[in-house]
């Protein structure tokens, strides 16, 4: 199912002055924050759960979550199905979950567009600092940048010159404002001195299919989104953002290494509203934990050149402190870059 709101997207504007800088944060700590919830859900769960992704299905958060989706419902004794709710670059999808029932029953897959939102979006209908309580952080992998198989470059070199050759006339596809795709773009744009023209989807996966038709020019996802896709040979693959080169797709450069360094690492977590009584809270928590540690999932991420978070720092306690970090970093760093909700993309 994949529903949309309407929400006002925000104009974006960005300063080349100051650049982005953007990276996992992940800090171990214990698990002491499920403590301090109402012990109120017995018997959790009692119905199927819903898992939200605020993206279209077929993008990056929807594979994962539906790797996660199929084991914890394992352990949970109950259905965990996935619903899209896509639109407004995933706050529409979070503001799904801030507002629903806070009893376990309804959660939330998402990822580092959850913590920027508030530095772009100035009609978020709830305070992304306390509407959610981490449940755990999943998984951390770098973007790919791509091109369609007709774009002229056949290297990243080429790639970053066509681009900044083309200015506009390069087009770019994203999942909305504040989603990994549209950061990178910026990050992209500020990079090279220019900037490409946005073509905005409601998840990376229509975008994909769109790149893959020759529609739009290029488009910076996940590597979850892209590796099969290159592996295809249906696209072209230019550079990784991570520091070093992805082991699945070795032939592909870092972007540091074609001589523009855009550093960009993703990573998902999964989240409860807040006030959810801590039985569902550890219930929810320790499912998730026994679907990291399936070598099965495991091997899927590898496939996608994704990776698991070591077991101390993906705690619900840790998944807090990093959840905090990024949010107050994302504040600061699109501030210093000039990109606010009143400013034009
Ligand atoms: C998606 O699943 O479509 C992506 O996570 C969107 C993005 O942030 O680029």
């Amino acid at each position: 199912m994949t529903r949309n709101d309407t929400n006002t997207p925000p104009r974006i504007g960005t300063s080349r002055r100051a650049g982005l800088a953007l990276a996992a944060g992940a800090l171990a700590v214990g698990f002491a924050g499920l403590a301090a919830a109402p012990a109120l859900a017995q018997g959790f769960p009692s119905k199927p759960i819903t898992l939200v992704v605020a993206f279209a299905a077929g993008g990056p958060s929807d594979v994962i979550a539906r790797l996660l989706a199929e084991h914890m419902s394992r352990t949970l004794g109950q259905q965990v199905v996935v619903e899209n709710v896509a639109g407004a670059g995933g706050t529409t999808g979070s503001a799904r979950v801030a507002s629903a029932a806070p009893d376990g029953h309804t959660i939330l897959i998402h990822h580092l567009a959850l913590k920027a939102a508030p530095a772009l979006y100035n009609n978020l209908r709830y305070d992304t600092a306390t509407a959610f309580e981490p449940l755990g952080m999943i998984n951390t992998g770098p973007m790919v940048i791509t091109g369609k198989m007709a774009l002229a470059p056949n290297t990243a070199a080429e790639f970053f010159a066509f681009a900044k050759a083309q200015g506009d006339k390069l087009t770019m596809a994203h999942a909305g404002v504040g989603s990994n795709s549209h950061l990178c773009i910026l990050l992209m744009g500020q990079a090279i001195g220019s900037k490409p023209t946005q073509v905005a989807y409601r998840g990376t996966g229509p975008a994909m299919n769109d790149l893959v038709a020759g529609q739009v020019d290029a488009l910076c996802d996940q590597s979850t989104s892209a590796i099969p896709q290159i592996q295809g040979n249906k696209i072209k693959a230019y550079a990784v953002t991570s520091p070093q080169r992805l082991d699945i797709i070795k032939d592909v450069p870092t972007t540091r290494e074609a001589g523009t360094p855009i550093d960009m690492t993703i990573w998902h977590g999964l989240y409860a509203p807040k006030g959810t009584p801590a039985e569902a809270l550890g219930k929810l928590s320790s499912a998730l934990q026994a679907a990291m540690k399936d070598d099965g999932i495991n091997a899927r991420f590898a496939s996608f050149g994704t990776t698991a978070f070591p077991e101390a720092q993906r705690t619900p306690a840790a998944h807090k402190v990093a959840f905090e970090a990024e949010i107050a970093k994302w504040a600061k760093a699109l501030k210093e870059a000039g990109v606010n909700p009143a400013a034009a993309n």
